[in-house]
C-alpha cells in the first residue's frame, strides 16, 4: 500500500516521468523510512524537530543553518540533497562506512550500518534530487558564529563513558 501511495506521488509530482521500477521503489522506501527513524531529518532538514516531525518534502535534507557549538567549534549539518546527488552509490557506501565527523554527527551509525541500508539512502536522496544552497561552513573552536547557535557544555571528566567493547 505504502509503495503504492508512494509511486502515486511519484507519478503526480512528476507527471511525465515513469515511475522507477518495483526494486528501486523498494529501496526508496525504505531509505525515506531510515531518514526518518534514524533521526537524519531531525539535524539536517531545516525546522523539522520544531514541527513535530513534519517538513514539505522540498525541504528534506537540505540542510541546516543552526550551528552546534562546542569544544570542537561549531558545526552545521551539511545539505545531504547537494552531498549525495554528487557521488555514485558505490563512492556513497565507502564514505558512510569511513567517516568521521564532529558532532553531533552519529557517525557511527552510518558507519555500522548495512550496505542494504545505506543503499536505500542513497536512491531515496537521489530520487528527491538536489535542491537548497550550501549550509555554512564549520567554524574553529572560538570563532563567533553569525546565527542561532546550541551550545553544548563540556560534561566533567567524571560524567564521560566509553562503549565497552
Ligand atoms: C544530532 C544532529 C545530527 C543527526 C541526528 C544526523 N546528523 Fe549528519 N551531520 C550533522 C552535522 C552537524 C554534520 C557536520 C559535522 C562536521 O562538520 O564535522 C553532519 C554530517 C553528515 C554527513 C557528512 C557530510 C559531508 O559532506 O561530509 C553525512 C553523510 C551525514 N551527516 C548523514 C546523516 C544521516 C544519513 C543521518 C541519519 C542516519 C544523520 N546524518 C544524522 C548532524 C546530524
Amino acid at each position: 500500500m505504502r509503495t503504492f501511495t508512494l509511486g502515486l506521488m511519484f507519478l503526480l509530482t512528476f507527471p511525465a516521468a515513469a515511475a522507477p521500477p518495483a526494486g528501486e521503489m523498494a529501496l526508496i522506501e525504505r531509505g525515506r523510512y531510515l531518514l526518518e527513524i534514524g533521526g537524519c531529518h531531525d539535524c539536517h532538514t531545516p525546522g523539522y524537530t520544531m514541527q513535530g516531525g513534519n517538513a514539505p518534502k522540498d525541504a528534506w535534507l537540505t540542510g541546516d543553518r543552526l550551528g552546534w557549538q562546542g569544544a570542537w567549534g561549531t558545526t552545521y549539518a551539511p545539505n545531504l540533497r547537494l552531498r549525495l546527488n554528487d557521488m555514485d552509490l558505490s563512492t556513497w557506501v565507502a564514505f558512510a562506512r569511513t567517516m568521521k565527523s564532529r558532532p553531533p554527527m552519529p557517525y557511527w551509525a552510518l558507519n555500522r550500518m548495512s550496505e542494504t541500508d545505506l543503499s536505500a539512502i542513497w536512491h531515496v536522496v537521489k530520487w528527491l534530487g538536489k535542491a537548497g544552497d550550501p549550509a555554512p561552513a564549520a567554524l574553529p573552536a572560538g570563532a563567533a558564529a553569525a546565527g542561532p547557535v546550541v551550545r553544548f557544555p563540556e560534561p566533567p571528566p567524571s560524567a564521560k563513558t566509553s562503549r565497552p567493547d
